[in-house]
C-alpha cells in the first residue's frame, strides 16, 4: 500500500538521484578497495536510507512493503555493496525484533539501527545448516538470569561492522538433557558485539560484492541475558527467522530486479552506441531478441513483485508469493546478466568496462535468503498444503 504517492515520489526520486549521482561513479573504487568510503555512508544515513522499513514510532520511514520494493528497485540499479551496506538493517538485522521482539527489545534496539549507529546482522547459517536451516547446532542453555551460547554461525552478511546479531540457537532439550532436534526447540536472541565470549572469523573472500563483507561468527561460552531472548518465548525462533525471511526474500527480488534493469540500459547504450559490419548492432535482430526478452523478464518481475508486496501489506501470509518471486527475479536477473555479457561481446570480458563485475555481483542473488531449490520446495509445499495435501 501506498501511503502518499506525493511523499513517496519525492523519496524515490532523492533515492534515484542518490544512486546516479553518488553511488554508481563510486562503483569501481569500492570494487577495488573492498570498501565503502566512509563519506559515503554517512551520506547514507543523513538521508534516512538505514531507516528506511523500520517503523517511524522507532524513528525509520515505517515504509509498507509496496513502498519498501519500489525503493528497492532504484538502489538495485548500482554495485550490490551498496544496498547491503543498509540492507540488514531494514531487512534480516531488524526484522526479527520487528515482528516478534518485546516493547522493551524493540525501544532499546531499533531507534540505533534506523539511524545507522549499529549495524544489524542475521546468525543462522552454521558449517553444517545452510539450506537445512532447523538442523542447525548453535545451543543455549539457560544459566540463573543468562542463556551461555555456543558455537559457529557461517558467511554472515555484515559481520565485520554489526554492532547486533540476531542469533538463532537451540534451546530444546530432552530428560537426559540432550539436545531435541527440529524447529520448535530453536530460539532467537540478541547479541551485543563486544559481549565475552563473541568472536569474529576472517573476513570471507568472495566471486564479487566487494565492499559488502561476510565472516564466522563464533560463540564460545558466551553470556547473554535472559532479556536479549527475542520475544521472551522460547521455542519459536526458528519461525521467526522464517517471518525474516518471507520479507527479505521480497526485498531481494526488487534489488535484483533493479540489477536487471541496470544491466540492461547498460547494454542497450552500449547496443546503440557499438557498430560491426556499418551499423549500430542494435539494428540486429539476434541482439534485439536478447534486450526484448530481457525487458518483458523485467516486467514481469516488477508486475508480481509490486503484487506480492500489496498482498503482505493487506495482512496476507506470502510465504509462497515472496518464494515466486525471489525465484523469479533472482533466475531472470542471471539470464539478464549473461545476455548483457553476450551484448557487450569480448569488452563484456573486460573488467573496464564494469559489466563483467554485475555478472559476479549478481551471481549471489540466486544463492542467499534460500537458494533456487529452496524457493522451488517452499513453493511445492504451500501448494500441497493449498491443496489438502
Ligand atoms: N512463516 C512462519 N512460519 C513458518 C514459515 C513461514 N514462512 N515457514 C515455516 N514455518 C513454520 C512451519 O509452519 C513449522 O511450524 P509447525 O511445526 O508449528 O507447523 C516450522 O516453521 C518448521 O517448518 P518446516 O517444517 O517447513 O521446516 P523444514 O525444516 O522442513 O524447512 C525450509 C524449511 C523452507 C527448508 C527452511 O529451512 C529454509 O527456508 N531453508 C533455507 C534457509 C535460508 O534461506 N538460509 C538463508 C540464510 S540467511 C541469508 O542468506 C542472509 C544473508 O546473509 C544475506
Amino acid at each position: 500500500m501506498i501511503r502518499s504517492q506525493e511523499t513517496l515520489n519525492l523519496l524515490l526520486d532523492s533515492i534515484s538521484r542518490f544512486v546516479r549521482e553518488r553511488l554508481v561513479p563510486n562503483e569501481e573504487i569500492v570494487a577495488e578497495t573492498d570498501q565503502i568510503p566512509a563519506g559515503l555512508l554517512q551520506e547514507m544515513k543523513d538521508l534516512g536510507l538505514f531507516g528506511l522499513c523500520l517503523p517511524e514510532e522507532y524513528g525509520g520511514l515505517g515504509l509498507t512493503m509496496e513502498e519498501e520494493v519500489l525503493a528497492a528497485f532504484e538502489l538495485g540499479k548500482t554495485s550490490p555493496a551498496f544496498r547491503s551496506a543498509i540492507g540488514s538493517n531494514n531487512g534480516i538485522g531488524s526484522t526479527g525484533l520487528v515482528v516478534d521482539g518485546t516493547a522493551a527489545q524493540k525501544e532499546k534496539y531499533l531507534p540505533r539501527l534506523a539511524s545507522g549507529e549499529l549495524i544489524g546482522s542475521f546468525c543462522l547459517t552454521e558449517p553444517e545448516a545452510g539450506s537445512d536451516a532447523a538442523s542447525l547446532k548453535t545451543r543455549a542453555v539457560r544459566d540463573g538470569d543468562h542463556y551461555v551460547l555456543n558455537g559457529t554461525k557461517r558467511f554472515i552478511t555484515n559481520a565485520p561492522e554489526a554492532g547486533l546479531f540476531t542469533v538463532m540457537a537451540r534451546t530444546g532439550r530432552d530428560a537426559s538433557g540432550a539436545d531435541t532436534k527440529g524447529a520448535d526447540a530453536i530460539s532467537a536472541f540478541v547479541v551485543e558485539a563486544g559481549t565475552a565470549g563473541l568472536s569474529l572469523g576472517k573476513i570471507d573472500r568472495k566471486m564479487g560484492q566487494k565492499g559488502a563483507h561476510t565472516c564466522d561468527v563464533i560463540f564460545e561460552n558466551c553470556r547473554v541475558p535472559v532479556e536479549n531472548l527475542i520475544g521472551e518465548k522460547e521455542g519459536v525462533g526458528f519461525k521467526t527467522a522464517m517471518k525474516v525471511l518471507d520479507k527479505g526474500r521480497l526485498h531481494i527480488a526488487a534489488v535484483a530486479t533493479g540489477a536487471a534493469e541496470r544491466m540492461l540500459a547498460d547494454a542497450l547504450r552500449y547496443a546503440i552506441d557499438r557498430k560491426q559490419f556499418d551499423k549500430p548492432i542494435i539494428d540486429f535482430q539476434l541482439v534485439q531478441a536478447m534486450l526484448a526478452d530481457s525487458q518483458a523478464e523485467i516486467y514481469a518481475s516488477r508486475c508480481m513483485i509490486v503484487d506480492a508486496a500489496k498482498k503482505r501489506d493487506n495482512g496476507e501470509r506470502v510465504t509462497s508469493e515472496a518464494s515466486c518471486a525471489k525465484m523469479f527475479a533472482t533466475e531472470m536477473c542471471g539470464r539478464v546478466a549473461d545476455r548483457a555479457v553476450q551484448i557487450f561481446g569480448g569488452a563484456g570480458y573486460m573488467s573496464e568496462y564494469g559489466i563483467e563485475r554485475f555478472y559476479r555481483d549478481v551471481r549471489l542473488f540466486r544463492i542467499y535468503e534460500g537458494t533456487t531449490q529452496i524457493q522451488q520446495i517452499v513453493i511445492a509445499r504451500e501448494l500441497r498444503r493449498s491443496a489438502g495435501g
